[in-house]
């Protein structure tokens, strides 16, 4: 039985950890979600674990390079695993203003291997766990794929914020010996996702009739995971991974943007009724994001052979269940669109 401290628990992929930990898992684990709400997060999304688990479930709004406040919720709860999910997450904020993305992503990392590191020097030892990405590694042009040990080359404020972290966890497992291990996963898609990222915000924008903004030919490939998929190889590593040691995440599952576009097109008019022309002549290539990526591809047979763990969700089936859940839950995207979102597309569109 775990006591488990997850950073930003109220954002997309952490909000499904969670639902993962008390639906999927057995055994009495406590977990306690430390957010700062930031535009990205809705704490409603585990309002029904709050209300159902009192005794195993807990919030605290904290900033986590609020190095003070931290150290005082471990304590409280005896924290002995902490998953760091928190992160400003959007590669298009993080060109437009890079910050923040460096203040949590890199100072917010770095003040809670510093904590472990205090435990530890205090006889108590805490597993940590960092949640990073394969853009770490910066584009591939060619066929092959990135695995654990190919050299970090990040390219946006936002995955070099990402890489720094990692050296840093890395550096901490080094010199004083905590045990951390680091996952890098592909792009994920699901249900809770803020309607800024692709998948979503192309939902949306064709169930509005929006016009469905493409950048550059649309060709950029990237490698899609369903998210609770993600959930569970971030367990089984919690569960069998080796200390010190990276494991990649991914799908096998690559896609062109305009391909994955046109895919949801085919799947939205099934759903609705509606001609997939409906959907497709909405398209509208805009002009490409600076450093844009064009391939990112990871091999992960390392997680596949060494812990046996499998993806449960093919692409079809993962598409039609947050589709489904887009539908259903038009009212959560309105409470999250009415946040700083609505105001910081009208500044990142205005000249496009
Ligand atoms: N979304 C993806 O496709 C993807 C893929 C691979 C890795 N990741 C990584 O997974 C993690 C979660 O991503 P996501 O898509 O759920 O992001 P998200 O933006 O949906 O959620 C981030 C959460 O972190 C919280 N947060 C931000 N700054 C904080 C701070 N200083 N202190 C405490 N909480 C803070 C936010 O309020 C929000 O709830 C990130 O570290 C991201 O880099 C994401």
């Amino acid at each position: 039985m775990k006591r488990i401290l997850v950073t930003g628990g109220c954002g997309f992929i952490g909000t499904n950890f969670i639902k993962f930990l008390f639906n999927n898992v057995s055994g009495e684990h406590t977990v306690v979600n430390v957010d700062k709400l930031t535009y990205a997060a809705n704490p409603e999304n585990l309002m029904d674990i709050e209300q159902n688990l009192p005794t195993r479930y807990f919030f605290e709004k904290a900033d986590i390079s609020d190095i003070e406040k931290i150290e005082k919720i471990i304590d409280k709860y005896e924290i002995d695993t902490i998953v760091n999910f928190a992160a400003e997450s959007h590669v298009d904020r993080s060109i437009i203003g890079p910050q923040d993305f460096i203040q949590t992503n890199i100072i917010g990392t770095f003040c809670l291997l510093e904590l472990v590191r205090k435990f530890q020097k205090m006889g108590k030892e805490i597993r940590f766990h960092q949640v990073s990405t394969d853009e770490v590694y910066g584009s591939l042009q060619g066929s092959e794929f990135f695995s654990e040990t190919a050299p970090y080359n990040p390219s946006s404020p936002y995955s070099a914020s990402k890489a720094s972290a990692d050296l840093l966890v890395k550096s901490y497992v080094n010199t004083y010996k905590i045990p951390a291990t680091i996952s890098l996963c592909s792009n994920n898609y699901g249900p809770y996702q803020f309607p800024e990222k692709l998948i979503p915000l192309m939902i949306l924008n064709m169930l509005e009739g929006k016009e469905l903004p493409v950048y550059g030919d649309g060709l950029h490939i990237r490698d899609w995971l369903f998210v609770e998929d993600h959930c569970s190889a971030i367990w089984m590593i919690l569960q069998e991974g080796k200390i010190g040691e990276s494991y990649n995440i991914g799908g096998n599952n690559q896609w062109e943007n305009l391909k994955l576009i046109q895919f949801l097109a085919t799947i939205l008019a099934e759903k609705t009724g509606r001609n997939i022309e409906d959907f497709t002549k909405l398209i509208r290539f805009v002009k490409d994001r600076p450093g844009h990526d064009r391939r990112y591809a990871i091999n992960s047979d390392k997680i596949r052979n060494e812990l046996r763990w499998k993806e449960s969700f093919d692409f079809t089936t993962g598409l039609r269940l947050t589709v489904d859940w887009y539908l259903n839950n038009l009212d959560w995207v309105e409470k999250v669109r009415s946040g700083d979102y609505l105001k910081w597309i009208e500044i990142n569109y205005r000249n496009r």
